[in-house]
């Protein structure tokens, strides 16, 4: 079911099976990483201008980062030719099935699904098949429907799980076409809000929210439609509001919290570091100033699945 007002909105995360977090990370080398055309704003005036050391340095960093927060990281190979590869949380959306609804989809049963991407920008498209690869050999059983029908559909860039909920938050505006929310809700029957984007520097929902756990989040509001806004402060318990600067210059909503408390930003966002604290939470910060000139930081450079 597909949600885009409040009003047609009459439950709570409590209605929503339990999904267990996933525990897993992927990471792709940034050995090709380099910006070489322009498909965001952020990209724009960095063509050659990246630091392929700094940005190898920047990477082992996220990745440790990840590492002493317990998740268990797998790598694959960077391929020559896909500069933005590495942003691997772009390509899939990886699916655990709620208990119970293994065998009710057809034709594998089994928990673990992938949707496949289909990249909006051209420069992108054949990086999916190696995502495709890496879940088929992870025994995924692979959706490729929202790719077939050549529907714009972004992965996790755009598409967020709510944690531990089976509930999908779905942004659209930029990257995805909101039909391809139509089709994996038909492949999955899962309930989905969609958010729209219209700010340029926010043009994936990651760049302007992150779900922290179940009852909280951070978010910068002018990134959404008000009616948007609500939505999502009717599903989490606190939104924590990130302000203008360090959402836009510094990607701090770019974050990802993936055991329910350590979140891994940006460095240098101070104010969002300070309210993160203050609801519990442990900031992790790492540079990724070469990756944010191609329009990403650490949520974009992995991908979460079980
Ligand atoms: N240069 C990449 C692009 O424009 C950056 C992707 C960042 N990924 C993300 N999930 N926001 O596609």
């Amino acid at each position: 079911m597909i949600y885009r007002d409040l009003s047609a909105i009459d439950f709570g995360t409590d209605a929503c099976p339990r999904v267990p977090r996933p525990e897993r990370v992927l990471m792709t080398t940034p050995t090709h990483f380099d910006v070489e055309y322009v498909i965001n704003a952020h990209m724009a005036g960095h063509i050659g201008d990246i630091d392929r050391e700094l940005a190898c340095t920047q990477w082992d960093g996220v990745r440790t980062a990840f590492e002493e927060t317990g998740m268990e990281v797998t790598v694959i190979d960077g391929a020559k030719g896909f500069p933005d590869m590495v942003f691997c949380a772009n390509q899939t959306l990886p699916v655990q099935l709620p208990a119970g609804r293994e065998t009710k989809l057809a034709p594998v049963p089994g928990a673990h699904r992938v949707v496949l991407s289909r990249m909006y920008a051209l420069q992108r498209r054949l990086e999916v098949p190696y995502f495709q690869r890496f879940f088929s050999d992870e025994a995924y059983d692979v959706i490729e429907d929202v790719a077939l029908a050549d529907i714009a559909f972004e992965g996790m860039g755009d598409a967020m799980w709510h944690p531990g909920r089976w509930l999908l938050w779905g942004g659209y505006g930029f990257r995805t076409n909101p039909a391809a929310y139509d089709i994996i809700d038909r492949q999955l029957d899962v309930p989905i809000v969609l958010l729209y984007l219209d700010d340029p520097d926010f043009y994936h929902l990651d760049t302007c929210l992150c779900v922290l756990d179940e009852d909280h989040a951070l978010a910068f509001p002018g990134a959404f439609e008000a009616c948007g806004y609500d939505i999502l402060k009717h599903f989490f318990k606190v939104v924590i509001e990130v302000p203008e600067r360090e959402a836009r210059e510094l990607f701090a909503c770019n974050a990802t919290c993936a055991d329910g408390e350590h979140v891994i930003l940006q460095t240098g966002s101070t104010e969002t570091c300070r309210m993160l604290r203050e609801h519990g939470f442990t900031p992790v910060e790492v540079d990724t100033g070469e990756f944010m000139k191609s329009g990403g930081s650490v949520y974009c450079m992995k991908q979460l699945y079980w």
